[in-house]
């Protein structure tokens, strides 16, 4: 068992347009995250990944990158980074930056050479192809809506893009790319910054012949077959571990869509020399996913949802190290989806959801607001909307598919992006304390009782909580290295399992329903004197008795010694 700081940490994502406005012009910026860096050590997280803060034309905020070596100007300078890097440093917090690498924006200087012609010096730095017969060069379909093809009409030639076509795919068989990536990281890595989180780095290699894809019904292609652990992702991640990352004590994650577990090992493996870690989606998006993709308002089961977990948690034992997260800046928010917003069981389900997660087996994430339990949003209008994939795919089911619009808005209140990008809810002031100006995105109504402020200090409170489970995790070991096992595989509301070291033993019981339930103890921890380590209800049953009511929602974690 090998100890490493990053497998013993917790991460906090920020996503920085959302996260604090510090000069009024209604977009978060990089002063305004330093004005917070108080508010996260107080939370006691480590490592803060940042959401990209480089120059970009924001078609996909920020994640079209035109400039890696610039600040954005909505974000501020380059000294405003310096600034934050630093007194980031002086708070014992790390930083992880965004490497948005598998395309730029169409406004990157290499694009915009790779345009220019057939024998430009930067004409392979992207992925370009003749048409056929007057059409695409394949039926491929983009991920954000549309075709995955765009022509241009100066060399006659169309390139590809996954998502937006503003995010052209930069081409990794060419050595001239990765090189000059591979100086840009250099470049951030000798500036002190402690490591990446790599945006959809499974799709760096394609391969070489480009196929219509299986349309599975609907309009296009699917690309992932020929896109997905391409053949030579490995060897492009272990050369870039050699070149770069190796000489550095940092903290690597792989956003790796489409992960199985053999790929993960091979990405993330101890032996692997490629990343620390890689971001799996089973447990989001698969769960719910039906004909529209991950478009639907369909809810997980727990049953299913404990399947992909143990598959996770068992799969990676003794081989690689598992990242948990219930969120990020894609996805709905925790309470939401995994939980019940409603306003009788929003907190203690948020709590539930906080404890559930933090006691498995790996590095935990929180994304920004997760923490005071922030909502999910219900904007009226899809003018309100600002997500691009959001916007793209209502007017592809809509208009081509024929989903009907309110369908089409619950889907969105269900999984759009934009659930987890209205601003962080700091007080009960205008805009939620988070802009003076108009913010650029619509604040949730909510923020009048969801706040930092009534939070902070109130010891009941969601943030709370989540400070004590991170608290827990720096003095229990069992929390980061005991080995894991689940209980009651069947169960369709409790969500409970062991973790084990040495001869201690912690049980960790979830109720992710409103009614009250049963926990049977398991025969061996039976007549053992237990002793709770945390609950989010006020707790007085005796623990080492065979027989828990569970409250709805309720959370238990019980260690044995
Ligand atoms: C990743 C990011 C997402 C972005 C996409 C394209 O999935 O998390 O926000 O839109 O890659 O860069
Ligand atoms: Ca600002």
């Amino acid at each position: 068992m090998d100890k490493l700081w990053w497998k013993e940490c917790v991460v906090y994502q920020i996503y920085p347009r959302s996260f604090k406005d510090s000069n009024g012009d209604g977009i978060g910026d990089i002063k305004g995250i330093i004005s917070k860096l108080d508010y996260l050590t107080d939370l006691g997280i480590d490592v803060i990944w940042l959401s990209p803060v480089y120059q970009s034309p924001n078609e996909d905020n920020g994640y079209d990158i035109s400039d890696y070596q610039e600040i954005m100007d909505d974000f501020g300078t380059m000294d405003d980074f310096d600034m934050l890097l630093t007194e980031a440093h002086k708070r014992g917090l790390k930083i992880i930056m965004d490497l948005v690498v598998n395309h730029t924006s169409d406004e990157h200087k290499w694009f915009i050479e790779s345009k220019k012609s057939l024998d430009n010096p930067f004409r392979d730095y992207y992925i370009w192809r003749k048409g056929k017969n007057g059409e695409m060069p394949n039926n491929w379909g983009s991920w954000f809506g549309g075709n995955a093809w765009e022509y241009d009409s100066t060399t006659d030639m169309y390139y590809l893009h996954i998502f937006a076509k503003k995010q052209p795919d930069l081409n990794w068989d060419n050595p001239k790319v990765r090189n000059d990536i591979y100086d840009m990281m250099t470049w951030w890595l000798d500036k002190g910054i402690d490591g990446f989180r790599m945006d959809v780095i499974s799709l760096i290699s394609k391969k070489p012949d480009f196929p219509d894809g299986e349309t599975h019904g609907g309009l296009y292609g699917d690309l992932a077959p020929f896109c997905i652990h391409g053949p030579n992702v490995h060897n492009y991640l272990r050369e870039m571990n050699q070149k770069v990352l190796s000489h550095y004590n940092i903290m690597t994650v792989g956003e790796a869509t489409g992960v199985t577990i053999d790929e993960a090992i091979k990405y993330a493996g101890y032996e692997s020399k490629e990343l620390n870690m890689v971001f799996q989606f089973e447990h989001l998006e698969n769960l719910i996913s039906g004909e529209y993709g991950k478009w639907s308002d369909k809810h997980f089961s727990l049953v299913d949802l404990k399947k992909v977990m143990n598959k996770w948690q068992k799969g990676l034992e003794g081989k690689a190290w598992n990242c948990l997260f219930w969120s990020n800046h894609d996805q709905p928010m925790a309470v939401s989806r995994f939980g019940n917003d409603s306003e009788k069981y929003r907190e203690i389900s948020a709590k539930m959801l906080g404890t559930c997660m933090h006691m498995l087996k790996g590095t935990p994430y929180i994304y920004q607001g997760e923490e005071l339990g922030m909502t999910n949003v219900k904007f009226d209008s899809l003018d309100d909307y600002r997500d691009l994939e959001t916007i793209n795919k209502y007017h592809e089911l809509v208009n081509q598919r024929g989903v009907k619009p309110e369908k089409m808005m619950e889907y969105i209140y269900h999984v759009g992006r934009d659930n987890a990008r209205t601003p962080m809810q700091w007080d009960d002031s205008e805009n939620a304390g988070f802009s003076l100006g108009t913010p650029w995105i619509k604040v949730n109504e909510n923020y009048k009782i969801i706040n930092a402020k009534m939070q902070v200090n109130n010891p009941d409170s969601v943030y709370s909580y989540y400070k004590k489970l991170i608290e827990l995790r720096k003095k229990y070991e069992i929390i980061v290295y005991g080995d894991y096992e689940l209980l009651l595989p069947d169960d369709k509301n409790i969500y409970a399992y062991l973790r084990m070291l040495g001869s201690q033993i912690l049980l960790i019981i979830c109720n992710f329903s409103e009614d009250e339930t049963e926990f049977i103890m398991p025969n061996n921890l039976i007549g053992k004197k237990g002793e709770l380590l945390i609950s989010n209800y006020k707790n007085d049953t005796d623990i080492d008795k065979m027989r828990l009511k569970l409250r709805p929602y309720e959370s238990r974690v019980i260690l044995f010694q």
